[in-house]
């Protein structure tokens, strides 16, 4: 009985030494609640990257964000080294997660990305809007953790399916060394469904964006609780139904929108969403919101009028804005801009988001400052497309399994922002 006990321990040990002695092979030893990824805005072109582990041994490889990508998409093409590289073989049970995907077959030599009798599937950028084919396949990916708040070891899922992409996939005004793409989507394998169904955790993802370019806002995935210090800030969320559009992007029905609680006319079965085109899509390659022309025209000339009998002045706008202002009225606390309130007022109505200056106004250049919306022209990919610019030190929770979208008034209200989340491990 003891000698048996000794083998198994010394069994242990010997497993243990092992995965230990392999780096980046350390399989978490627990099945996490929560993970975490930092996600700092690019300064050169706004858009938002994660560095997320890959391959063996592992290695950072930073991607840009798709909140409504549908998987990640990595370029395979140049130095692609890694021992657990395989993709699964045609007509497996690995493809048929992928909506769309047929046999895959490649003329060059055999290397990731290229091997006959595979699938293949289309990644698209969301930045070119251009789909190029891809093999299917599946690799180390590693995540780190969160218990109670601090930060836990790296979580690893050794089959974690991606699209492989040949290196053309990486046009478009891209941050620099960007390798990818990763999906948020509504979709089977996107990032947070396959991590969810890997750990059994709830399929929930949490985005608290920084306006900061040198500092990290946060991604999180799973049962999260949000707390800066001592303070849970999901008190006072507010949840209005999640949807999926037409080409599987997540929205939600923004039924009007008033300005100092004053509201602005414009053609409102534009939101309906009744149609194919209809319901507010939010996004996060989208520096600043989009609105349709015909919204946009009457949205600017609202807020214009109201923000300068507060004593900001107007002058001619810088691209890609519509209007700008060269005198501001005295900033507030908090927000810093005294600007008019926002209101997006959501289909019941008791549910509004409200955006303040901090997230309303954007320093254009030196002296100038404008109105963080664009405008969409007449036929946008929706009458409203939330930007990155308005999300940014807010935290918006996405409940894939309840379809619900939670979200509050600006962290700044509370004085706190999204880089204040610090799971950096005590030194
Ligand atoms: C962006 O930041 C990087 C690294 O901090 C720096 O090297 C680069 O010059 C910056 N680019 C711009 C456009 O500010
Ligand atoms: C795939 O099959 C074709 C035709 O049989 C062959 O020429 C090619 O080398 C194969 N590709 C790989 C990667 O094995
Ligand atoms: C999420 O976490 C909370 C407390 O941290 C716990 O009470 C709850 O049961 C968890 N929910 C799920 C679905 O794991
Ligand atoms: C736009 O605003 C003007 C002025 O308030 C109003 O007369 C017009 O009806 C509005 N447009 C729409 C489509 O509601």
């Amino acid at each position: 009985m003891a000698s048996r006990f000794n083998f198994i321990l010394a069994f242990s040990t010997l497993v243990s030494l092992l995965f230990a002695s392999a780096p980046g092979a350390t399989q978490a030893p627990f099945n996490p609640n929560a993970l975490y990824l930092p996600v700092l805005k690019d300064n050169a072109t706004s858009l938002l990257v994660v560095d997320i582990y890959k391959r063996t041994p592992l290695k950072s490889i930073p991607l840009l964000v798709d909140l409504n990508g549908k998987f990640l998409s990595v370029n395979c093409e140049q130095d692609y080294l890694s021992s657990t590289y395989n993709a699964p073989i045609c007509h497996s049970t690995q493809c048929s997660q992928v909506e769309n995907h047929f046999c895959h077959t490649c003329l060059s030599q055999a290397k990731p990305g290229c091997h006959n009798n595979t699938c293949a599937v289309l990644a698209t950028n969301p930045l070119t809007n251009t789909n190029v084919v891809s093999e299917l396949a599946q690799d180390t990916l590693a995540i780190k953790t969160i218990e109670a708040s601090n930060p836990g070891p790296l979580a690893v899922v050794r089959y974690f399916l991606f699209a492989c992409t040949p290196s053309s996939f990486l046009q478009g005004p891209l941050p620099q060394n960007v390798q990818g793409i990763v999906g948020f989507g509504h979709n089977q394998v996107s990032l947070p469904r396959q991590l969810a169904s890997h750990f059994g955790f709830p399929q929930k993802f949490a985005l608290c964006l920084s306006s900061k370019t040198n500092q990290n806002g946060v991604i999180f995935l799973g049962n999260a609780s949000y707390r800066i210090g001592d303070k849970d800030i999901s008190q006072g969320m507010q949840y209005t139904p999640l949807t999926i559009g037409s080409q599987g992007e997540y929205q939600i029905l923004v039924k009007s929108i008033r300005i100092n609680h004053k509201p602005v006319q414009f053609n409102r079965p534009l939101l309906s969403r009744t149609r194919s085109f209809g319901g507010t899509v939010i996004g996060t390659t989208d520096p600043y919101t989009v609105l349709e022309h015909s919204i946009f025209e009457n949205f600017t000339q609202f807020f214009t009028n109201e923000f300068t009998a507060i004593g900001a002045s107007q002058v001619d706008p810088v691209s890609p804005f519509g209007v700008c202002f060269n005198k501001l009225p005295p900033p507030v606390p908090k927000v810093d801009i005294a600007a008019p309130i926002i209101d997006f007022v959501m289909e019941n109505r008791d549910t509004a988001w409200s955006i303040y200056g901090s997230n309303s106004i954007v320093k254009a250049r030196p002296g100038i400052w404008c109105l963080a919306f664009v405008d969409g022209g007449y036929k946008p990919r929706a009458p409203i497309v939330l930007g990155a610019y308005q999300l940014e030190d807010h935290i918006f929770e996405f409940d894939l399994a309840s379809s619900q979208l939670g979200f509050r008034v600006t962290l700044k209200a509370d004085y706190n922002t999204c880089d204040q989340f610090n799971f950096n491990p005590t030194p």
